[in-house]
């Protein structure tokens, strides 16, 4: 009986993953933007039930955990990065019970769920700022306050330094009601919360413990380089940066004042420390992953040091920012060494290759080698966060200005927006070939659904024999196998266009992966990179889709045939 009843709780353990203290380390995680998922309702905004519709489709695809851009009560300016209640569901999302039956939907499909969650601000709408902006305490110190400098020629009131927003233009707004300028590092409906009151930082712990009663299995931090700001207030040094389009935009600026100051690490700390109390009283392993600084030394900080763990793994952004970039097989070898040779011993690596703010992986190296990055970020040591979309390879959206929804694009002006706008790689999931790419039932889309919709989108690529969709199924189920979660790794340029590695553990199925940067077909010999003593003979795990080799198929590891831009996955 007693035997009976423990192997039933080392199966549900092994189903549900809940003891696994190693879990988030190897995890695949699937980023979801809520407004372009599914739309039930047909108002054309995505919504909560139809994330629960879409479980089926992400358990399909082999991912783990959930990240969910925020579903909290918004005035949507930032499309809620603006929070106006860190309690309440926006209704344009649904209502608690959606949430519970999506919560309950994601742990039944044994997958797990992760909260966007943003310490930095608020929108102006929440009662915080609301009371604080009247001056009633104790809100009235919730928010970065300061006096004006006096009035200028034209009669305004100057504000208190040049500091400037991340979506172009001062980073101080006046209120009149309460005789000061309010610091709003992004929008000016998202003023800036003040952690020199300690009130504030309590407050946020408390969100956190929260949601952890709730059940998520924790939370991805936005934008934590900013939470604190130097004390002086003193103006910014002008960047000089000869690519920087407008002397109002953030990078006219280097940010010594508004970013990456000394407190941002302790507030992280505060943060971990409920989730640490929590994880010690529940024995459950909650994540905290966390946007980045821009300075690698920086960003690794955030990991923690010797004695104090504080985020289990701040984004790592080389990959969109270098392999997008490189042309030749030593590129792609710097932008995957430049983090694992920075990182701690002992911490987790981890690869982005896509997000809500950057355009789309498809659209920025093309379609056959964005597969190809899939392959390599997939099977490299880490965890794995991958943006919904990218797994039929959707492409961005033109966006006309008239069309902009994006604050950072309706900033940046008419000219400039393209540049700006966030809007191009936020536009409706394509499912299939129907109206809408069969995103909504309604008779319009907040952004318009990409004009590719007929050839790519879920339906068609589940269909075929090779697509997109199939080798990211595939590079999935290849992170679950022990030599990926746990084996060694070692990565060679094999020549100047083709770069390789292995992932190996004694007495398991061992995968190299295999990827040329160049244009044309090449034919590689990787015997003497891995295999000096004995040449092995593999078989194709997942290949481009253009790929002259294809599943199944047995190769010598003598004679590896690659497309253009194209990559394969072996098993030896
Ligand atoms: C983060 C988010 C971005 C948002 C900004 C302000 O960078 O990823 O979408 O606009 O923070 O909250």
């Amino acid at each position: 009986m007693f035997l009976k009843l423990f192997l039933a709780s080392v199966l549900a353990a092994s189903v549900f993953g809940q003891d696994d203290p190693n879990w988030y380390k190897t995890a695949t995680y699937y980023q979801v933007y809520p407004r372009s998922l599914k739309d039930t309702n047909g108002d054309g905004i995505g919504d909560l039930k139809g994330i629960t519709q879409s479980i089926p489709f992400m358990k399909s695809l082999g991912v783990d955990c959930i990240w969910l851009s925020p579903i909290y009560k918004s005035p949507m300016k930032d499309f809620g990065y603006d929070i106006a209640d860190f309690y309440s569901i926006d209704p344009i999302f649904g209502t608690w019970e959606d949430f519970e039956e999506l919560l309950a939907t994601i742990k039944a499909a044994g997958l797990r769920l992760l909260m966007d969650l943003i310490p930095n601000h608020t929108s102006n709408e929440h009662e915080w700022f609301i009371k604080s902006v009247q001056g009633q305490q104790p809100y009235a110190d919730y928010y970065v306050w300061k006096p004006s400098k006096g009035i200028d020629a034209n009669g305004s009131q100057i504000p208190p330094n040049n500091w400037l927003s991340a979506f172009a233009g001062s980073a101080w707004e006046w209120r009149e009601e309460r005789q000061m300028f309010y610091l709003h590092q992004f929008t000016v409906e998202q003023p800036d919360l003040d952690y020199r009151s300690p009130l504030v930082l309590a407050e946020m712990q408390n969100v956190f413990r929260f949601w952890l009663q709730k059940g998520v299995d924790g939370f991805r931090i936005d934008a934590p380089a900013h939470i604190w700001e130097h004390e002086d207030f003193l103006d910014e040094p002008p960047s000089n940066d000869p690519n920087c389009p407008a002397p109002d935009q953030f990078c006219a600026l280097n940010h010594t004042y508004v970013k990456d100051q000394e407190q941002v690490y302790d507030i992280l700390y505060a943060f971990r420390t409920v989730v640490d109390e929590f994880e010690a009283s529940t024995g459950e392993i909650k994540v905290l992953m966390s946007e980045a600084s821009g300075e690698l030394d920086l960003t690794m900080r955030y990991y923690g040091n010797e004695t104090h763990n504080i985020i289990h793994f701040p984004f790592n952004f080389y990959l969109i920012w270098e392999i997008s970039n490189a042309t030749d097989a030593r590129g792609v070898e710097a932008a995957i060494r430049h983090w694992l040779d920075a990182m701690p011993v002992g911490r987790t690596a981890n690869y982005v290759l896509g997000n809500h703010d950057n355009g789309r992986l498809a659209s920025r190296v093309g379609a056959d080698f964005a597969m190809t990055n899939q392959m390599i970020a997939f099977l490299l040591p880490g965890a794995m966060i991958s943006y919904m979309g990218e797994e039929i390879n959707m492409e961005n959206t033109f966006i006309t200005w008239a069309q902009t929804q994006d604050p950072q694009g309706c900033n940046a002006g008419p000219d400039l927006y393209q540049r700006f706008s966030r809007d191009p790689q936020r536009t409706p999931f394509q499912w299939d070939d129907s109206n809408f790419a069969g995103f909504t039932n309604g008779s319009n889309t907040w952004l318009p659904v990409n004009e590719n919709y007929l050839q790519v989108n879920v339906a068609a690529q589940q269909a075929a024999l090779y697509s997109p969709l199939k080798i990211y199924q595939r590079l999935a189920e290849a992170r679950k196998s022990a030599a990926v979660k746990n084996g060694s790794f070692d990565l060679r340029v094999v020549n100047d266009d083709v770069i390789a590695f292995t992932r190996v553990l004694t007495g398991e199925i061992n995968f190299l992966v295999v990827a040329n940067t160049a244009y044309e077909a090449r034919t590689v010999n990787v015997d003497a990179t891995f295999f000096p003593l004995l040449p092995i003979k593999a078989t194709v795990f997942t290949a481009s889709v253009d790929s002259p080799i294809q599943q199944g198929d047995s190769v010598f590891t003598s004679v590896i045939d690659l497309a253009p831009r194209g990559g394969v996955v072996l098993t030896f």
